[in-house]
């Protein structure tokens, strides 16, 4: 592809403090730009400073949210940058324009837009311990009318954030809220795709959760309003009497590239992982009785994340003392490691660009 690039005049200072970057408060100098149309399907790819973009007021993502977009991160280990599974990001986000009825992004596009503005930006990839570049490649519809329909026009974007830890409470515990009143998805909707809408619907749930003093919320599924689904930002695991659950991909919940590394990870050290449904009822006995030794989150943004707390109906359990458990934290440092260069990738999963 040829990406035509245009330098910004000024460079933006970098973040002094790499200890306090947040998530998602500073951008870097230049991000990546590509449209589509029905005439001449993917074309004019661009790196160009980072800034404001143009839009027609009646631009359909704007009333009809036809928007979809990814996250995954770069790594840097001495003059080696790393990133982690990006064909399976570019996989993912085929299925959700798919299901949005969106121009698809062709792998080679998604990678190599993602690979080039990353190589491009490299010194703003953060070297601290839990610091990476986070990566958002994003598509929506551009075209300007207000019918409803799909659009016959898209921009493919990527843009480009130093970030640290997701949660305030960095690798410690997380007190997650059950949501019992609203849902985030049902089987037939949009849950397994990464669009915007669905985090715009979540949106209450969280400030719900926060406002009752909880980091996050834990959503149920839509139809029987008892199964565990996946937190707003993450999906979840859960040890009970030494073997691994989680609830199973059948289309409310998002497919999660850290949830299929830590499934393969965890097979791998023998552990057994069901893919299967959780009745809240069930999760909140096993965790007053003991029977749920460890409970986790599993993300991009969040990494693994574990839990220490869930309140369901007012009913408050703590999950292994408030402690990251043995296993979260094994995952964690293997995942992690492998990310950054630090161990060996047996996967094939790292990428050097
Ligand atoms: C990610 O983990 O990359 C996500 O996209 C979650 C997010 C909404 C920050």
């Amino acid at each position: 592809m040829n990406i035509k690039i245009t330098k910004a005049e000024t460079l933006k200072a970098k973040p002094a403090d790499e200890e306090n970057l947040g998530f998602g408060k500073y951008y870097t100098d230049h991000m990546f730009m590509m449209d589509w149309s029905v005439d001449e399907g993917w074309h004019n790819a661009q790196i160009i400073p980072y800034g404001p973009i143009p839009m027609d007021p009646a631009s359909m993502v704007l009333h009809y949210a036809q928007e979809t977009f990814e996250g995954l991160k770069a790594y840097r280990n001495g003059d080696d940058i790393l990133i982690f599974r990006p064909e399976m990001n570019a996989l993912r986000m085929q299925k959700s324009n798919e299901r949005l009825c969106m121009a698809e992004v062709p792998e080679e596009i998604f990678v190599e837009a993602v690979e080039e503005l990353v190589r491009y930006e490299k010194d703003w990839i953060p070297t601290s311990e839990g610091t990476s570049l986070y990566i958002r490649p994003f598509c929506f519809a551009t075209e300007a009318a207000v019918g409803v329909h799909p659009a016959t026009s898209y921009k493919f974007m990527v843009i480009l954030s130093p970030v640290g830890q997701y949660y305030p409470e960095g690798v410690n515990p997380v007190k997650i809220f059950v949501e019992d009143e609203y849902v985030r998805a049902v089987v037939g909707g949009t849950g397994f795709a990464k669009c915007g809408g669905n985090y715009a619907a979540s949106i209450i749930g969280q400030v719900k959760a926060q406002d009752a003093g909880y980091t996050q919320v834990l959503w149920l599924d839509g139809v029987h309003r008892k199964y565990v689904e996946e937190v707003g930002t993450m999906n979840v695991m859960f040890v009970v009497d030494g073997e691994i659950l989680t609830p199973p991909l059948e289309g409310s919940v998002l497919p999660g590239i850290t949830r299929d590394s830590c499934i393969r990870i965890l097979r791998d050290w023998g552990y057994t992982v069901k893919e299967t449904h959780i009745d809240i009822n069930d999760l909140m006995e096993w965790t007053k009785t003991g029977k749920l030794q460890e409970a986790f989150g599993t993300g991009t943004a969040a990494v693994i994340s574990p839990i220490g707390e869930l309140n369901y109906k007012g009913n408050e359990q703590i999950i292994n003392n408030f402690k990251t458990g043995p296993i979260t934290h094994k995952l964690y440092e293997t995942l992690t490691g492998i990310q950054w260069g630090n161990l060996e990738d047996p996967y094939g999963w790292v990428r050097k660009i």
